[in-house]
C-alpha cells in the first residue's frame, strides 16, 4: 500500500487507546499519518472527533480516516452526515475489505471496547490494502451520494 496523502486519524475517550495503537502499527508500516485527537481518555464528545476527521478527507489534506469510539457507531454515524463521507463501522477484516471495494469507503470506524489493538490493527490493515473496484458499483456508490439531497 502506498498513499500519497496521509491518513486522518480521530478519537474520543473510547476510542483513544485504539487510536494510539493503531498510530504504532502506521509507524510500523510506514504509512502517513494525521492524528486529529484526542490526546487522552479524559472525556471529550465523539461528535466533535468525527468532524476533525472527516473535514481533513473533505478539504484533501487526507486521503482516508480511520476513526474510534466506545462502540465505532457514534462516531460513524456523524461521519456518515458529513457531505462525501461514506463510513463504515467494523470489527471484522471481511467487512473492512470490502467496504472499500465495494463502497468505496473513505472512512473506517472502530470501537475500541469491541475490538482489541491485534484485531483492531488487521482490520487496518485490510482497509488500506484493499481497492474500489468501480464497475458495477460505481452506479451504486453515484445513487448513495445523491442520498445526501434528501
Ligand atoms: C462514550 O462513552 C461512548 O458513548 C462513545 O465512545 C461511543 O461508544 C458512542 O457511540
Amino acid at each position: 500500500m502506498k498513499f500519497d496523502k496521509p491518513i486522518a486519524l480521530a478519537a474520543d475517550h473510547g476510542g483513544y487507546e485504539l487510536k494510539e495503537a493503531v498510530k504504532a502499527h502506521l509507524d510500523e508500516i510506514g504509512v502517513p499519518y494525521i492524528d486529529y485527537g484526542t490526546d487522552s481518555t479524559a472525556s471529550v464528545d465523539y461528535p466533535d472527533y468525527a468532524e476533525k476527521g472527516c473535514k481533513a478527507v473533505q478539504d484533501g489534506t487526507c486521503c482516508l480516516a480511520i476513526l474510534c469510539c466506545g462502540t465505532g457507531v457514534g462516531i460513524s454515524m456523524c461521519a456518515n452526515k458529513m457531505k462525501g463521507i461514506r463510513a463504515c463501522c467494523c470489527s471484522d477484516t471481511f467487512s473492512a475489505e470490502l467496504t472499500r471495494r465495494h463502497n468505496d469507503a473513505n472512512a473506517l470506524c472502530m470501537g475500541g471496547r469491541v475490538v482489541g489493538a491485534g484485531l483492531g490493527c488487521k482490520i487496518v490493515d485490510a482497509f488500506l490494502n484493499a481497492e474500489f473496484e468501480g464497475g458495477r458499483h460505481q452506479k451504486r456508490i453515484d445513487k448513495m451520494m445523491a442520498l445526501e439531497n434528501h
